[in-house]
């Protein structure tokens, strides 16, 4: 199958290096008995890196998974966040570091952060990869952002486009074929 081009917007080597900016800034935060709950599908790939990034600066993270779905095959938000699965651990007491792809209406983390609240986590700290400023419909702010987005659709890192696109090692914007 053919696919159109990727214009790369943040290419391997610079995320790498955020990745680790990004531990560092987590483990100042001193987070206890953490919980890294990585929200799928988007953030399958950024989540991998971060917790090795963690581990270099001296975490000892388990990690758990948070089916998310809000979106489905269209690039327009629903407004209606399902979960199609749950995590599995107990997250009463702990610090619980949420990790996704992209921050923008808020809806879907608005959604994560309270349900992890609600089950008594110790502090809900949110990790977002990109954030598209000026795009937000709930409030919520993340503690730990990679890059600033342009608004454009993005794609790659984990991210996709009607499935396509997530084994990028970068993170792009699709190029229009007209
Ligand atoms: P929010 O609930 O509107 O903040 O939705 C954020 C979610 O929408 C992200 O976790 C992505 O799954 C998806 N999303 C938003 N913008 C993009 C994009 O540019 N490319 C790929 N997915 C996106
Ligand atoms: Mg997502």
């Amino acid at each position: 199958m053919s696919l159109p081009p990727v214009k790369v917007l943040f290419d391997e080597n610079r995320i790498a290096a955020r990745n680790r900016e990004l531990a560092s800034e987590i483990s100042a935060a001193a987070p206890e008995n953490l919980l890294v709950i990585a929200v799928l599908k988007g953030s399958f790939v950024f989540a991998a890196d971060l917790i090795r990034a963690l581990h270099a600066s001296g975490q000892t993270p388990e990690m758990e998974f948070l089916h998310l779905s809000s979106y489905r095959d269209a690039t327009v938000s629903s407004g209606q966040v399902d979960i199609l699965r749950d995590v599995q651990s107990e997250v009463r007491g702990r610090d619980v570091l949420l990790v996704d792809d992209i921050l923008e209406s808020g809806r879907t983390l608005a959604f994560a952060k309270d349900l992890l609240a609600a089950r008594g986590a110790r502090r809900v700290l949110v990790c977002v990869l990109l954030e598209k400023p000026g795009k937000r419909a709930v409030q919520i702010d993340a503690d730990f952002i990679g890059f600033e987005c342009p608004d454009y659709f993005v794609v790659g890192y984990g991210m996709d486009v009607a499935h396509a696109f997530r084994q990028l090692p970068f993170i792009g914007v699709v190029e229009q074929l007209d």
